[in-house]
């Protein structure tokens, strides 16, 4: 397997860290204007660009994988000088987040998973990964951004997350993105983690997440012993970007529950 990295990261405020990954396809940038700013007084709140993506580095020749991933933000944390830290996940984030837990659990506080699944891909989905793969390779990110950007959002996107989502899109290089895709394909199936998970949970899920649907999360979440599931309104499969305070109110209150 390729070397972990050191990930590029932003963090604001102080104390103990919450570190957030973003999905696919974007980018750090996604928790930067909400949830870095507005959790910055109650952690030390750090989103990571996994690598090939925002500022960090590509490296091991795009060959991608949600425990490289989870490594990488091993790593990242002991350049940070955080022996454990609260993390949170969205979507391609929560797959790194049961990876993590697999292969670095003593690095695990607390696990958020967000607008996420525990599920591996069926066969269908895995030839949807590829099919991806190609397309980005052959005709870039744009058809991407077409086909994913309306799913992603719930009813009543604003017209900044609506923006913000394009330009992370079309931002990431088409073989990092076809990396990501081949890397969420090949990922292991969680569903027999879950009763497992021993730290503190909270999952988050947008009540009109259409491509996770809320009740598939719910029932995920009900097999955590002792997890708190909380649903987002007026968001879909990026809930954090499209409704940040009751993200960042759900976060604060499970944080101070620890
Ligand atoms: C994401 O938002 O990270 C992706 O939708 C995850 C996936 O395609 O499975």
């Amino acid at each position: 397997m390729p070397q972990p990295m050191e990930l590029a990261y932003e963090e604001r405020g102080s104390g103990p860290v919450l570190l957030f990954i973003h999905g696919f396809p974007f980018d750090r940038t996604m928790w930067v204007p909400q949830q870095l700013a507005g959790l910055a007084k109650i952690r030390t709140a750090v989103a990571v660009d996994l690598r090939g993506h925002g500022l960090s580095e590509v490296m091991s020749g795009g060959d991608f994988s949600m425990d490289l991933f989870a490594d990488d933000v091993a790593k990242t944390l002991d350049a940070i000088g955080a022996d454990k830290a609260d993390i949170a996940g969205l979507s391609m984030g929560g797959y790194v987040l049961f990876s993590l837990w697999r292969r670095h659990p003593d690095r695990v506080r607390s696990l958020i998973f967000i607008d996420t699944k525990a599920e591996a891909d069926s066969d269908e989905a895995k030839a949807g990964r590829e099919k991806t793969a190609e397309t980005v390779s052959e005709q870039g990110m744009q058809p991407i951004y077409d086909s994913l950007g309306p799913k992603v959002v719930g009813s009543s996107p604003s017209i900044e997350v609506q923006d913000k989502l394009k330009q992370m899109m079309l931002d990431t290089a088409p073989e990092v993105a076809a990396a990501d895709a081949l890397a969420m394909r090949d990922r292991a199936d969680s569903t027999v983690d879950l009763p497992n998970i021993t730290v503190p949970v909270l999952w988050l899920h947008g009540e009109e997440d259409a491509l996770m649907p809320i009740d598939g999360a719910r029932a995920s979440a009900a097999k955590i012993p002792g997890a708190r599931f909380v649903s987002i309104s007026k968001g879909g499969h990026v809930a954090p970007m499209e409704n940040p305070d009751a993200t960042n109110a759900a976060i604060a209150d499970f944080l101070k529950s620890l």
